[in-house]
């Protein structure tokens, strides 16, 4: 079988709540999927970033119990019609897919001087985020799923995984292999949002946009 070029990967790419198979994903294409993420590019080649990998049921069922109730505390504080609109959205499949992969960013890694990150301190955050993004194209590629979970309070997920100080949870990626990717994103899908279209997003030479937000 040949492998999909990047475009089609990219397209291909959802985020999966509802279509996990039940599955748990094999260790030798985690570890594939890993070493992709691992190959980010990074400040100052820092590589902040690190993978907790969650497979104990009884922290997959504490962690769902955690975001069960940040979403019900954001469905409360939604006007009535968004909360409508909300309540049939999926936001994660921690236990359905059997596998949690935590990405932590340690700021401190790289020392005082990371070269490159001297004016944009944040380079570091994005640098992890990078990482996710190879971690979600690979699994793409892989027929693995990949949800991205941010319903939950940082000192909470410190907590459970045991994180040391300085070490900062920055998502809780369902990960598992999945019977179908969606064509249409589920915030399209379900009303909540739509994508922009490319040309909003292009500016040349100036930003300039009537509607910037
Ligand atoms: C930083 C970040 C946090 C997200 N948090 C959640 C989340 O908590 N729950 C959820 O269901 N989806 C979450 N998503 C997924 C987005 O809703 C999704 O990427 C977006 O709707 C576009 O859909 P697509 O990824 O399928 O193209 C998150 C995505 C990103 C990049």
């Amino acid at each position: 079988m040949s492998e999909p070029s990047v475009y089609e990967v990219i397209r291909r790419r959802r985020d999966v709540r509802a279509e996990f198979s039940g599955e748990i994903v094999e260790d030798a294409t985690l570890l594939r999927i890993l070493d992709a993420a691992h190959r980010a590019p990074s400040v100052g080649n820092s590589q902040p970033w690190d993978f907790v990998i969650v497979r104990d049921p009884a922290t997959l069922a504490a962690f769902a119990a955690h975001v069960a109730d940040k979403r019900i505390e954001f469905h409360d504080a939604l006007p009535p019609e968004r909360a409508r609109t909300f309540e049939p959205i999926k936001i994660e499949g921690i236990t359905e897919s059997g596998t949690g992969i935590v990405v932590t960013h340690a700021d401190e890694r790289g020392g005082p001087q990371v070269l490159g990150r001297a004016t944009v301190p944040e380079t570091g955050l994005y640098s992890t985020i990078l990482a996710i993004q190879n971690l979600w194209l690979a699994a793409t590629a892989e027929g693995v799923g990949v949800g991205w979970v941010s319903f939950y309070d940082e000192p909470f997920l410190t907590d459970l995984l045991e994180l040391p100080a300085g070490v900062r949870p920055v998502a809780w990626l369902c990960v598992g292999p999945v019977h179908e990717l969606q064509e249409v994103p589920d915030l399209e899908r379900f009303g909540w949002r739509s994508r922009r279209p490319l040309d909003a997003a292009i500016h040349w030479e100036r930003y300039r946009s009537a509607q910037p937000f």
